[in-house]
């Protein structure tokens, strides 16, 4: 499997726009140092596949990875988001939206089996590193054989994510550059990516 960062640049999400209504949010979608157009890209790899995004908020990145359709999208928030100011994201998209705190993934067993299946696992939470930790030794007690898709590894202001993401023992690759400014990061428990970079 192979992901050729060049079709990040190829992806126009202007489509979206309805189901957002910030114009901030709508700058998100369309700028570079964002990470929805990496993900829309990404997310064309997969077919018939489950992908998760833990950590709805407005829900962009979820709307990013289901934009294609060939996918389920499973979107998980520790608090039910009442707040979508445009369409609900469900309307029109195949997303499911999931109301849990994902630290005690340990005790839903229906969120914990949709995980272990998924082709690939978006985190994008509190960003202290520690709350990363525990769900990546999740990952590893459930053999998790997907890709991890990390947001904010850079990310200072809540906590030690870069150390997290240093701490990491997996293949991983660092695409910041063609991410989220704050930095994007993938763990490959499938070991079958490969990452086709510019030259
Ligand atoms: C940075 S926002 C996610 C942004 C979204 N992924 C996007 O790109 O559009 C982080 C979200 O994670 C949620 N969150 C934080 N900790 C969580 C946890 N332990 N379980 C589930 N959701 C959590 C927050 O409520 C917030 O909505």
């Amino acid at each position: 499997m192979i992901f050729d960062v060049t079709k990040i640049a190829e992806k126009d999400l202007q489509c979206l726009f309805q189901y957002v209504h910030e114009e901030k949010c709508k700058n998100f979608l369309t700028k570079t140092k964002e990470h929805y157009r990496l993900l829309n890209a990404f997310s064309d790899m997969f077919h018939d596949e489950i992908l998760m995004d833990i950590g709805t908020f407005k829900g962009l990145s979820a709307l990013s990875l289901a934009l294609n359709h060939q996918n389920k999208v499973i979107t998980v928030n520790k608090e039910k988001r009442s707040n979508f100011l445009g369409k609900p994201i469900e309307d029109g998209f195949p997303i499911e939206v999931v109301t849990e705190n994902i630290l005690s993934v340990r005790d839903n067993e229906e969120l914990a089996d949709n995980i272990k299946k998924s082709a690939v696992v978006l985190l994008d939470i509190t960003h202290n590193g520690k709350d990363e930790q525990d769900f990546y030794e999740f990952l590893l007690e459930i053999e998790y054989k997907g890709i991890l898709i990390a947001d904010d590894i850079y990310l200072k202001r809540n906590g030690d994510m870069e150390g997290w993401w240093n701490s990491i023992k997996e293949k991983k690759f660092d695409l910041t550059e063609y991410g989220h400014w704050s930095g994007t990061g993938i763990v490959d428990f499938s070991n079958k990516l490969e990452i086709k970079w510019t030259t």
